[in-house]
């Protein structure tokens, strides 16, 4: 049975390589300057875009994965998309468990901000939706993988190398509290990757910490939060006093993936260690 295939956008590219940035559960908060166990998420957030700005000012896409508000208000997603507008290349986001996609779409102000298929160059970004509503933990279920299904068919038929996103983690980190909640269908998800070979990464948020993994030819990669990290191999619920970072990503025409996460230094942030949870 043909599958409908995913509302496609073009970011226009001269070729060469695509330079991306990743920048993932940034948590604003309904009012600005609210915190997150004891750090002020507005501030940590524009830090990390300053060391953007500086680092890698040439970025043809930033992707939002997820968690982007801390509890789904219009008011974290005005000001994530100014916040973002800084960085003069096009966005576009993805819900997390924490985010309330009604108001994010209601609040977008493009039509490619929570688009499922970007295409630039020989490279196409796919952005599934893990969210279950109601639920911390992700699962894909049988419309997000039919869409995945179509959107790396198509690609594959012409030719391109994909990149696939989404805020739940598709395999066990480590983090036994975290892995609970990693995407329910998994297995399914892979069945489907494991049919194209174009594919080349998988790149998610939701654990606020950095993974690098390969799974056959394709990269998988968690990144840091742009506010608290999460302690790598804690059983229970455990903050890390790393800084907040994010991931940039440069997907060159031969299919080959680089990347890297580059944290902040230098700027003092406030995080309460001895938190036992987080809501
Ligand atoms: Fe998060």
């Amino acid at each position: 049975m043909a599958q409908p295939l995913p509302t496609c956008h073009s970011i226009p590219h001269p070729g060469g390589t695509v330079r991306l940035v990743q920048l993932t559960d940034t948590h604003l908060c309904k009012a600005q300057g609210g915190k997150l166990l004891g750090m002020d998420t507005d501030h940590s957030l524009q830090a990390v875009i300053d060391l953007v700005q500086l680092e890698r000012p040439d970025i043809d896409l930033l992707l939002g994965t997820g968690d982007l508000s801390d509890q789904g208000a219009m008011e974290a997603y005005r000001r994530l998309q100014e916040y973002f507008a800084r960085l003069t290349a096009a966005s576009c986001w993805l819900p997390g468990n924490h985010d309330d996609r009604a108001n994010m779409e209601l609040v977008a102000d493009s039509p490619l901000r929570l688009c499922r298929e970007i295409r630039l160059g020989c490279w196409q970004v796919v952005m599934l939706d893990s969210q279950v509503p109601g639920e911390v933990g992700g699962r894909l279920g049988p419309q997000e993988l039919a869409l995945l299904q179509a959107a790396l068919g198509a690609a594959a038929g012409q030719g391109l190398y994909s990149l696939v996103c989404l805020h739940h983690q598709p395999v066990p980190i480590g983090c036994e509290w975290l892995d609970e909640q990693m995407v329910a269908d998994a297995a399914d998800f892979f069945a489907v990757l494991d049919r194209f070979p174009g594919v080349r990464g998988v790149l998610w948020g939701h654990v606020h910490q950095q993974v690098d993994r390969l799974h056959g030819n394709i990269q998988l990669m968690a990144s840091p939060s742009t506010c608290v990290q999460f302690a790598p191999g804690s059983a229970g619920f455990k903050a890390d006093a790393l800084p907040p970072g994010y991931r940039w990503l440069d997907l060159h025409e031969d299919g080959s993936l680089h990347t890297g996460v580059s944290r902040v230094h230098g700027v003092s942030f406030t995080v309460d260690l001895d938190s036992g949870g987080y809501l």
